[in-house]
């Protein structure tokens, strides 16, 4: 009864309102119809958006791909990556051409001469190899190495020569917030061997078969000069405390200042001297490179340089692919002691160093660093008439 009832009302109610329910279907399929357009447009949008990206993207890798033609690792995954853009762009849009459109400051010129400074420092480099029967001579010393295979890069440290600088990019690959790294007391380099353990000879050999490898190069007696004021002189670095104190002892002639200075330039020189003759091993600061990072032993990809630190680290970062994790993320004041490296203090502290060497010390010197010299094109001819000429 009750039901019945019920249904009445309804009818009666229904029957009553039917004008104003379809006047409120009409009004809701509007809604709904207004709904599916702006959502169809978003998407075609969003679509647009993703194609140009792609093409950006495409652009990117053919021009690195053609200015690299010569090069034969390029990481697996790059090619995979290509492979799948290229599929994708051809698919959808088979005839259009690629543009090489420049999307960084970074310009083609400044590429182009990194490009032939590379190739003609590495052709110079094994010229020299052959021409002093170098060429496999050094066992590769692997443990020196930072490695990242995700990132295909291998790093041969030459200390005091912009280490520091890509001792904190391989920090970032390592997955360090950039924060935490400006913050934190821990040495820099122990955070990157946390993430980037020494490896075996083996797992080098097998990271530079898919890596880009490099080293940086200094002028070999400004890295000295380096060395020695950073770790030696006036007793100011704790870790060497000790070994400026025996240098000292060793080599002070007692008629000579007060043993509470540290060690000269000219005593530390001699201490090298003779700790080359003995054939010990070399504190990794001022091992020479060619046997340190034996180039000789191993085909780098690239050769960097401390004189033009910017312009080969931006090539080395750009040709790696990594431009969105490394540019533009090294601290102010990193950036700041790099830019003014090559005109900073060691270079016009030179002269006055070398003014305390004589002729014979000199000659000793480049017996150990000679091969530096003329593996990465410096020239020590100025250094002759620098020296003590008495
Ligand atoms: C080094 O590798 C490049 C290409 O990877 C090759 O063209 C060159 O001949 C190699 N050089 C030596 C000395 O092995
Ligand atoms: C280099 O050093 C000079 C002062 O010696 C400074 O004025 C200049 O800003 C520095 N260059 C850069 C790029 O920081
Ligand atoms: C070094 O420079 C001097 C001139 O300063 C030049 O005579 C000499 O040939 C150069 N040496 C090398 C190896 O290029």
């Amino acid at each position: 009864m009750i039901i019945h009832e019920r249904q009445v009302v309804m009818i009666q109610s229904g029957s009553r309102g039917k004008r104003s329910v379809l006047k409120r279907r009409v009004v809701m399929g509007l809604k709904v119809l207004l709904a599916i357009l702006v959502f169809s447009m978003y998407v075609a949008v969003l679509f647009r958006e993703s194609l140009q990206a792609m093409e950006e993207s495409k652009a990117r890798m053919t021009s690195r791909i053609a200015k690299n033609a010569h090069r034969k690792t390029v990481m697996h995954h790059h090619h995979a990556f290509r492979n799948a853009v290229s599929n994708y762009h051809e698919a959808i849009n088979p005839t259009k051409p690629t543009t090489l459109n420049p999307i960084y400051e970074y310009s083609e010129e400044v590429n182009a001469a990194a490009e032939r400074a590379f190739t003609e420092r590495k052709t110079h480099l094994w010229d020299i190899c052959i021409r002093r029967g170098m060429v496999g001579v050094y066992p590769p010393n692997a443990w020196e190495f930072f490695v990242s295979t995700g990132h295909g890069l291998a790093w041969c440290n030459v200390f005091k020569a912009a280490s520091s600088s890509w001792m904190y990019y391989f920090n970032i690959l390592g997955g360090y917030n950039l924060a935490y790294l400006q913050r934190t007391k821990t040495s820099p380099l122990e955070l990157a061997r946390q993430r980037f353990p020494r490896p075996s000879l083996p797992e080098l050999v097998d990271a530079l078969a898919n890596s880009i490898s490099f080293l940086i190069v200094r002028e070999p007696f400004e890295r000295l000069l380096s060395a020695y004021r950073n770790k030696i002189e006036g007793f100011r670095n704790k870790y060497y405390k000790m070994l400026a104190e025996q240098i000292v002892k060793k080599y002070r002639k007692a008629s000579k200042s007060k043993d509470s200075t540290g060690p000269t330039f000219k005593e530390f020189l001699t201490y090298l001297i003779h700790h080359y003759k003995s054939g010990s091993r070399f504190d990794e600061h001022w091992s020479p490179v060619f046997s340190f990072c034996t180039p000789c032993s191993i085909n780098y990809t690239l050769i960097a340089k401390v004189e033009t630190f910017q312009r080969d680290t931006e090539y080395i970062i750009r040709q790696a692919g990594l431009e969105s994790l490394l540019l533009n993320k090294l601290p102010n004041k990193k950036v700041r002691a790099i830019s003014n490296r090559s005109t900073s203090d060691t270079s016009h502290l030179i002269p006055k160093y070398f003014s305390q060497i004589d002729a014979q010390t000199l000659d000793q010197l480049l017996e150990i660093y000679e091969p530096d010299f003329e593996l990465f094109g410096y020239n020590y001819t100025k250094y002759y008439e620098l020296i003590d000429q008495d």
